[in-house]
């Protein structure tokens, strides 16, 4: 008979690693921030602008396990510097065992106005950054057998109305997912979440907006940055078998149309 193996690598803690996660200042970054942390990993915190709110969450982890936190300060769209960013996020710890591609810029870009810049931008921190890092992280992860995960989003597999430039890069950041999945293996695992609405956008966006999505969404309602950590957390932890998949987290979003 088989029984379950308790030796089995199932569950283990993120004690003793490390994980680094892009755009984790705020919002769904600082809350899969903690919630790794509170599982045992250390943490290094990436920042562009938000540098207070870095420092806030970086403090707050420490005082719950000094040395556990740590801040890094960059600009995703600076290529150029992503060797030195790696050194310097390795250098924390002396390890990297997870990377965490959240940063994004998310605005729309209605057909007829758009810039190249703004396609540049957009492709810069959902696609061009995540692939990148990622190669800059490679040797960093082979060493450890760490993964990626690639915050993806709903609309890699539909556009969103009015964002085709968003949409393009993150569908981009889906193959990414699967590509790199397929170019890292066997020590590296790559996977992503696709998160449906969790928290609304800073731009303004109307009540009823928010409501026509809320209504297409099966279970009628927003999900929590809570939901997005703890399936980070079964990617990173529980998941050692899986590689190279996006799991949606959207509340039944695409089923409808
Ligand atoms: N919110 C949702 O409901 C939702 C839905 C679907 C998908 N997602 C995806 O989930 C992830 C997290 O969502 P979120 O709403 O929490 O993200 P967010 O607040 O829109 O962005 C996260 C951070 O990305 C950083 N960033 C943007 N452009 C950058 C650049 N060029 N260089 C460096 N950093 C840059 C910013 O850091 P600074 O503030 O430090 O400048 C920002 O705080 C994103 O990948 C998003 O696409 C979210």
């Amino acid at each position: 008979m088989l029984a379950f193996n308790k030796e089995a690598k199932l569950m283990t803690d993120l004690k003793g690693k490390t994980a680094f996660l892009t755009g984790a200042a705020r919002r769904i970054g600082a809350v899969v921030a903690s919630m790794l942390h509170h599982a045992g990993a250390d943490i290094v915190i990436h920042y562009r602008n938000s540098g207070e709110a870095a420092d806030l969450l970086a403090a707050e982890l420490n005082a719950l396990r000094t040395g556990s936190a740590f801040t890094v300060q960059a600009d995703l769209c600076e290529i150029e510097n992503f060797e030195i960013l790696i050194n310097t996020v390795v250098s924390f710890t002396g390890r990297l065992d997870i990377l965490v591609n959240n940063a994004s810029s998310f605005y729309p870009t209605p057909v007829g106005s758009v810039t190249e810049k703004e396609w540049d931008d957009l492709h810069c921190s959902n696609l061009k950054a995540p692939f990148f890092l990622s190669q800059a992280a490679n040797a960093a992860l082979q060493e450890t057998h760490g993964c990626i995960v690639n915050m993806v989003d709903i609309h890699a597999f539909r556009p969103l109305k009015a964002y085709p430039v968003y949409s393009a890069a993150k569908a981009g950041l889906l193959m990414l997912t699967q590509s790199l999945a397929r170019e890292l293996a066997p020590h590296v695992r790559v996977n992503g979440i696709a998160p449906g609405a969790i928290i609304w956008p800073e731009e303004k966006m109307s009540v009823e907006q928010q409501q026509e999505m809320l209504n297409k969404t099966a279970l009628k309602r927003q999900g929590r940055a809570e939901d997005i950590a703890r399936a980070i957390l079964f990617l990173v932890r529980d998941a050692d078998y899986i590689t190279g998949h996006v799991i949606p987290v959207d509340g039944g979003r695409l089923l409808n149309h």
